[in-house]
């Protein structure tokens, strides 16, 4: 078996399965490929069971900290008489970070589909998605996508005669990092200049307009609707016991083929590497971040380092987005300087 069929063995396409497909970013391609199956299956359970199912999946939060998902969800208080919500964090500012927009392109519905499944899971009547604003393409993309999904019956009153209402609107963000913190989103969505608040309290009981919010990454909800279909257990047949599930690495920097490749946690840099088709030509390995630029550098040394939230703190970096960024040996740059 040659280097690279070992690699392609790690592929584990999950969320990126139907991105593929031909105009799978419509409502009715996505209806062929499986898609608004999870959400019937939903329906057929209380929200409580949902909470428990994901929290019995041990899906952890895609947008950098790794947190439980159930568990946050978990928090949210029940009987309060406030609204509550939730707020999907499409900010994407990380740098090197490329698998949110790729996603909400390629299979929009997937997002609407998950949101739909949390809020009626954490008792959500609303949901914002705050979307970059620079990346126009993709407000336009999921626009659309919520545009056909309340035509056909799946956002609005009386979700599919379920008696469950649902409003769905995206927001888009003018373009600063610290919008993607969750905190700083939410004041930028209620109008103000995005800026951290101080915690406690927390989002889970003060959160947007000081109602109890459940803040999410786009690949987190778009992993629910995978977790209701295939269940619990199916979804820990994939990762690492810690940290389940697969994940979509960005690969970035001087390989032959960067991109996005979806994989169980765990995955090494070599097979990462593997996939992408290797070094480009004349290039070796000298460091490298695992999660997009704010987590510390690793190096050639930490090539079989397991990237899950434990390996990559291990090694004494965090796993952050999963943006792999590679870098090279220093060489003459523009000017004559060495670049490192
Ligand atoms: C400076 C800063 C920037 C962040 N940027 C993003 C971002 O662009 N997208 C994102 O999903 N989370 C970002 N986060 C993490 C969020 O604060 C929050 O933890 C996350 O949206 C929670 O979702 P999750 O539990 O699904 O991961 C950022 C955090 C910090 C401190």
């Amino acid at each position: 078996m040659s280097a690279i069929s070992v690699a392609q063995d790690v592929l584990t396409p999950v969320l990126t399965k139907r991105w593929l497909t031909s105009d799978a970013w419509t409502i009715d391609t996505y209806e062929l490929l499986d898609g608004y199956r999870g959400l019937r299956k939903a329906f057929t359970a209380t929200p409580d069971e949902l909470i428990q199912l994901v929290k019995d999946s041990g899906l952890r939060g895609r947008g950098g900290a790794g947190f439980p998902t159930g568990l946050k969800w978990s928090f949210i208080p029940q009987g309060d008489g406030k609204p509550h919500y939730l707020v999907v964090n499409a900010d994407e500012g990380e740098p090197g970070t490329c698998k949110d927009v790729p996603l909400m392109m390629a299979d929009p519905h997937s997002l609407i589909e998950g949101i739909i499944i949390t809020c009626y899971a954490i008792r959500s009547n609303f949901a914002a998605i705050y979307i970059r604003g620079e990346v126009v393409h993709a407000i336009r993309r999921v626009q659309n996508a919520v545009r056909e999904a309340y035509a056909k019956g799946y956002l609005g009153k009386n979700i599919l005669g379920k008696g469950f209402d649902l409003d769905v609107v995206v927001h888009a963000g003018a373009g600063a990092y610290i919008c993607g913190e969750e905190t700083a989103l939410l004041d930028s969505l209620e109008g103000y200049r995005g800026q951290p608040r101080l915690k406690p309290p927390f989002p889970a009981t003060n959160g947007l307009y000081s109602s109890p919010t459940v803040v999410n990454n786009v690949e987190t909800i778009a992993s629910v609707p995978f977790i209701v279909l295939g269940g619990a257990d199916w979804w820990k047949s994939m990762g690492t016991e810690k940290s389940p599930g697969p994940k979509i690495y960005s690969i970035s920097g001087r390989v032959n083929r960067p991109g996005q490749y979806e994989c169980g946690l765990g995955t090494t840099l070599r097979q990462l590497i593997e996939l992408a088709g290797g070094m480009k030509e004349g290039h070796q390995l000298k460091f490298w971040t695992p999660g997009g630029s704010s987590t510390p550098m690793l190096t050639a040394e930490h090539l079989d380092v397991p990237l899950d939230f434990e390996g990559a703190a291990a090694a004494g970096s965090m796993l952050g987005t999963t943006a792999v960024m590679l870098q090279r040996p220093g060489r003459p740059g523009l000017r004559g300087l060495p670049v490192h």
